[in-house]
């Protein structure tokens, strides 16, 4: 499976050793940046994630100290469903109810063991569709034509 990830300074080493577990497990992942500790803003990255995300159709991982920073950019985009998961249930229902596109996650909230697993969660559930599906469909609504007036 190919992988779009992409971090802040924060979140940097997580980044390196979610990469190389994700390599070992014969994944291709695409390094969005950042490429070492020095500080950077997280909107610039999650912009070069979510481009990749929308243009071939992969999954994302996104990861600054919270998770939280970089994925309210992220949702910012049109077409991105990013979901801050920083335990494997939410992981698996932000896939399996939200057909979430992009996993985020804070590299100062949980150790790295536990983000790779919440990482291979997110990768290997799919959609769910069925009554989740009306629902996302929605969600797309929100994006194009904003509150419905009542
Ligand atoms: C950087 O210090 C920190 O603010 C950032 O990584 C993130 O946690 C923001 O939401």
């Amino acid at each position: 499976m190919k992988i779009a990830i992409g971090c802040d300074h924060a979140g940097y080493d997580l980044k390196q050793e979610i990469i190389n577990h994700l390599q070992n497990d014969g994944h291709t992942v695409v390094d969005c940046g950042t490429y070492s500790r020095d500080s950077v803003d997280y909107p610039d990255i999650a912009a070069n994630v979510c481009s990749l995300v929308l243009e071939e159709d992969i999954p994302g991982i996104l990861i600054c100290g919270t998770g939280i920073g970089i994925s309210i950019a992220a949702n910012k985009v049109k077409g991105i469903r990013a979901a801050l998961c920083n335990d494997c249930y939410t992981a698996r229902l932000a896939r399996e109810h939200n057909n979430a596109n992009i996993v985020a996650l804070g590299s100062r909230v949980i150790g790295p063991g536990l983000a790779v697993e919440v990482v291979k969660t997110f990768i290997s559930t799919p959609f769910a569709a069925g009554r989740h599906q009306r629902r996302v469909e929605k969600i797309c609504q929100l994006e194009n034509a904003g509150l419905r007036e009542e």
